[in-house]
């Protein structure tokens, strides 16, 4: 069933159906302020940390779900009927696109709900009776606050009397507090109202005062800030006591749970439109609220604060355009695969409906990966990033696991073992791929501080890594798996090993390799690493390949784990996507590998983590044991690690296969079976369930703040469309299914924009450079489009096969 659908033309996804599966959400705002607002308008607002800046409350996993949020309530004078501007919470029986639910011609009783998320904003419209109702969310640019802009019509003959109500709900700024401590939170509060604004105040021990406040244009009749006055003892959002009653009650919290209440009357002709626009944002009431407010007086302000949000994502999403004859793939990789790489990169793991943000600041490897989706439109925000993450790295190598730059302070503190075997080793990935991106070499020789003590070059930070992972090796030669590789679940602690790390330790061996050879620097460090990569390599062929596929590790006791043999899952998809990301074999190995994967993991959702499932609990193992067959790490559908084998069928040159791979856990390709999918189809999730499940096999969960987004945007625009920077050029390396006959790419690259289009398939046969051919590459090198004069416009015309064209 759908629910919904993306409009290119706008970059908006449009929700028709208001009773999606799930939540459904949008980010709005950037770094500073963010909300997280669903389809129903429920969600969150903070500033700067989910932890400790929450704003807005909303109550996880609670019952009914998705609650609270920002509301609107509307009341009808004429006849006391009640509704909101979304469906939830007053909840409508509602039609969906002029039929009823169930396929009936709707009558006017009936409401009718649209949501439109795009970047930056959320849209939703509300027609029900002669009432058409608007509300716009948006942050505006640079202002801690999210401004809701509500705009009532009345498209009937008669003259309408509306009582309209803007409803918030104050969390406590920070969250475990909020969360727990009843005792304390309950009795700090002291609610006030200024000229018509509320004013939210409280004092925390040690002293604290945050304020923040919720206002409105036009007059205030009435207003609530306290919950309980506004809802009514035993109610709940959906039928506050105060909308029923047309009124609230001034009623200002002393203690207690605050909210902001704001009540207008607004008469409309027949055919007259009137704009309300509510405010809800750190900082005073006296200063901030005001000044907001007078600014909003005006619904230009609205038009021309909606338009710097526009343009802020514009100049982001228009680094890189895709145009296939996919339009699932053009809907994600033009717009929504991209505001979702911009929002892991700015929150990492640490904000969304699943994410309470009771943890925030930086995933060390988490936002590693985070960088690799917006190189090519900010990189000059990467560096710092780098920079923070560098910071977290020890002298000996290895990394924090997770990082805070608001209060990040070098020190032996910061040493807390055990530590993870493959958190350091993805500064290999990024800043490679950084330089790659910008040709900035000069970086690796900034000094950086170490976590603990001391600094170093930037060189010497991947140097360290290298060195780390090296002396942190088990019984047969391969990487320890410490606490956990990548894989949090897989806790093969002890002289237990991980074949996933050891992959990655040569991958980014390799790297370094290429680095040194490509600048023509550390002559001896290559020896060095050179002889590691050596070693590395025959201890994989002997301990690592299981006959027809590699192996997972070993745990502590010395038991194979994900070999044929093994009790339990027999077979794990990281360690086959891996070994071909790390070149860690010979070309037919690396091939049977993939080849089981299809085999024994790939279903027509996705391939799962490893199969089949573990039914026992196995401590040796870790925690992905602790989960049912089919969920999250345990025969799940894990989304960011289906991207991996997408890169490597590329790299293999198995193009169909890559995109079989690819579009299998596609979400924009999920939008007709959204009922089974269930998360947003303009999201990549977590996970999927695994066909283990008994009966959830399909099911999506934990959207939004996923290593997938990053990596599948990388699988696609760099791998299947081929189109990836390197030190001295850009590659162009069509990898696309053999049924499509043409594709293009735009790319800003080293401030040169290029337009390539690709005609044809098969092997590229000419290649032309603003009408100028270029020399086909030949045994197997790749075709590299020279950097071209930053601000140059470059039209390349790339021809495969046989064509005529
Ligand atoms: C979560 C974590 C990530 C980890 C993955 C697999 O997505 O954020 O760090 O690698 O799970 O366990």
């Amino acid at each position: 069933m759908q629910y919904g659908y993306f409009d290119d033309a706008t970059q908006e996804y449009v929700i028709f159906r208001p009773d999606t599966p799930a939540s459904w959400v949008n980010y709005l705002g950037t770094d500073q302020y963010c909300a997280i607002v669903s389809n129903n308008a429920s969600g969150y607002g903070f500033h700067k940390s989910p932890k400790s800046g929450r704003m807005l409350r909303f109550r996880f996993n609670s019952v009914p779900t998705d609650r609270p949020g920002r509301y609107f309530y509307i009341k009808d004078r004429d006849d006391g009927d009640v509704w909101s501007v979304t469906w939830q919470p007053v909840a409508k029986p509602f039609s969906v696109r002029g039929k009823s639910v169930d396929g009936k011609a709707a009558g006017p009783q009936l409401a009718e709900y649209e949501c439109r998320h795009a970047p930056g904003t959320s849209r939703f419209i509300c027609r029900y009776k002669s009432i058409e109702a608007e509300a716009r969310a948006f942050v505006p640019d640079g202002e801690n606050a999210e401004v809701w802009s509500v705009t009532l019509r009345n498209q009937g003959k008669q003259e309408k009397t509306l009582d309209l109500f803007g409803y918030v709900e104050w969390c406590f700024w920070h969250i475990q507090q909020d969360a727990m401590n009843f005792q304390y939170i309950l009795y700090t509060c002291r609610m006030g109202e200024v000229d018509g604004i509320i004013d939210y105040s409280l004092r925390l021990w040690p002293f604290e005062e945050p304020r923040a406040f919720f206002a409105s244009t036009g007059k205030v009749e009435s207003f609530d800030t306290d919950r309980e006055v506004f809802l009514g003892n035993y109610r709940h959002e959906g039928q506050p006591v105060a909308v029923e009653n047309g009124r609230c009650s001034n009623s200002l919290a002393v203690g207690g749970t605050p909210c902001g209440a704001l009540h207008h009357v607004v008469k409309l002709a027949p055919g007259e439109t009137k704009t309300i626009t509510f405010i809800a944002g750190v900082g005073d009431a006296r200063t901030e609220g005001q000044r907001l407010r007078s600014y909003y007086q005006s619904t230009d302000a609205v038009e021309r604060e909606l338009s710097k949000v526009k343009q802020y994502w514009q100049s982001r999403l228009s680094a890189l355009s895709v145009s296939t004859p996919d339009p699932a793939v053009n809907s994600m990789g033009n717009v929504w695969n991209q505001v979702q790489c911009q929002t892991t990169f700015n929150w990492s793991r640490s904000a969304s409906f699943n994410e309470a943000g009771g943890r925030d600041g930086l995933g060390f490897r988490d936002s590693c990966q985070d960088v690799l989706g917006v190189l090519h439109s900010i990189p000059e925000l990467v560096r710092p990033r780098l920079v923070e993450l560098l910071r977290a790295e020890h002298s000996f190598g290895a990394a924090m696991h997770h990082v805070q730059p608001l209060s990040w302070t070098q020190g032996q503190h910061n040493v807390t073992p055990p530590h993870f075997s493959d958190d350091h080793l993805w500064l290999l990935i990024a800043i490679p791929a950084y330089l790659r991106e910008t040709g900035d070499y000069a970086f690796l020789d900034q000094r950086v501080e170490y976590a603990d003590v001391g600094s170093g070059t930037v060189y010497e930070h991947l140097k360290m890594a290298l060195e780390f992972s090296w002396n942190n090796r088990g019984p047969h030669g391969l990487c320890l798996g410490l606490a956990a590789d990548w894989n949090d679940c897989l806790n093969l602690k002890g002289r237990g090993e991980t074949i996933f790390s050891t992959f990655l330790f040569l991958r980014a061996i390799n790297e370094f390799l290429e680095l040194c050879d490509t600048l023509q620097r550390g002559d001896s460090d290559v020896a060095h690493f050179q002889a590691y990569k050596a070693e590395l390599l025959d201890k994989i062929q002997e301990h690592g390949w299981d006959g027809q596929w590699f192996v997972r590790g070993y745990v502590d006791s010395g038991k194979k784990i994900g070999s044929a043999e093994s009790h339990g899952s027999t077979i794990f998809l990281n360690a086959q996507s891996w070994a071909v990301l790390g070149e860690a074999a010979e070309p037919e190995r690396l091939v049977a590998a993939m080849d089981a994967v299809h085999k024994h993991l790939a279903t027509e959702h996705g391939a799962v983590l490893n199969a089949p499932s573990y039914i026992d609990h196995d401590a040796e193992v870790g925690a992905i044991t602790t989960f049912p067959g089919g969920l999250k790490e345990n025969g799940g559908i894990f989304c960011h690690a289906n991207t991996w084998p997408v890169v490597a069928e590329a790299m293999l040159g198995r193009a169909d296969e890559a995109f079989k791979l690819y579009r299998a856990f596609l979400p924009s390709a999920k939008n007709e079976s959204a009922d089974v999918y269930s998360m947003e189809p303009y999201a990549y999730a977590q996970f999927i369930t695994g066909k283990d499940h008994p009966y959830k096999f399909g099911r999506a969960r934990n959207s939004w703040l996923t290593g997938t987004a990053t990596w599948a945007f990388v699988a696609l625009s760099q791998y299947i469309l081929g189109v990836r920077p390197d030190y001295n050029g850009l590659i162009v390396d069509p990898q696309v299914p053999s049924t499509w006959s043409e594709y293009q790419v735009t790319r800003r690259f080293r401030g040169a924009t290029y337009r390539i289009e690709v005609v044809g398939s098969g092997k590229i046969t000419q290649v032309l450079v603003d009408g100028e051919p270029l020399p086909v590459p030949s045994g197997g090198k790749k075709l590299h489009l020279p950097i071209a004069a930053p601000g140059s416009a470059v039209q390349v015309r790339i021809l495969r096969g046989q064509t005529s064209r």
